[in-house]
């Protein structure tokens, strides 16, 4: 994988955020990230997961809100959503593969966080048309990150023992 910082570097600076800006996600920055999904290896145990990256246009921010993410995450610019099929190690085939996508974004200067739990699976597995025989093990929302952190956010970091969160 290819990063212009150093990954030590890009690991450190990473954390979960949940407050994006408004700003919308620059063009070149979507195609780059959408390129690095779409050409993304399979995972140390050998299965391969699909990953697409949903992302609002500037002038239907709000599209993304029927999505549910249960107030979680305020204001993202979009998705990068995952399907997978059943067989042995896909999990951690998967979670190897999501946070190279989550370092990779990090790297774009993109804020992140992974969202297994607190979102409709349902909502977001229609988005995407998963088949018969795939799952949706987690999403993670992208956006540019907004220079304070929510009073809901800080809770959240809070109650799941986060550290305050780096901001560069
Ligand atoms: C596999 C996985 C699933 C996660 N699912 C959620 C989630 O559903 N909702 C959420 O708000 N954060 C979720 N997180 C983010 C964690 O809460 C977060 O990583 C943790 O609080 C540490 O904070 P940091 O990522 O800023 O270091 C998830 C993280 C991982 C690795």
């Amino acid at each position: 994988m290819k990063t212009k910082k150093a990954i030590t570097e890009i690991i450190r600076k990473r954390y979960s955020c949940r407050t994006y800006s408004s700003r919308p996600v620059e063009n070149e920055l979507k195609d780059q990230l959408e390129q690095f999904l779409a050409d993304s290896p399979a995972g140390p145990f050998g299965s391969r997961s699909r990953f697409e990256l949903i992302m609002a246009t500037d002038e239907d921010r709000d599209a993304l809100k029927g999505l549910g993410t249960y107030w979680f995450i305020k204001d993202p610019a979009g998705f990068i959503v995952s399907a997978i099929r059943q067989s042995p190690k896909n999990l951690e085939d998967f979670g190897y593969v999501m946070e190279r996508n989550i370092l990779y974004a990090t790297d774009l200067g993109l804020g992140t966080c992974w969202l297994g739990g607190s979102f409709t699976r349902s909502t977001f597995a229609k988005k995407i048309g998963t088949g018969e025989d795939e799952t949706l093990p987690a999403v993670a929302s992208v956006g540019h990150m907004a220079p304070k952190m929510g009073m809901v956010e800080k809770a959240i970091r809070w109650g799941a023992g986060a550290g305050s969160g780096f901001r560069a």
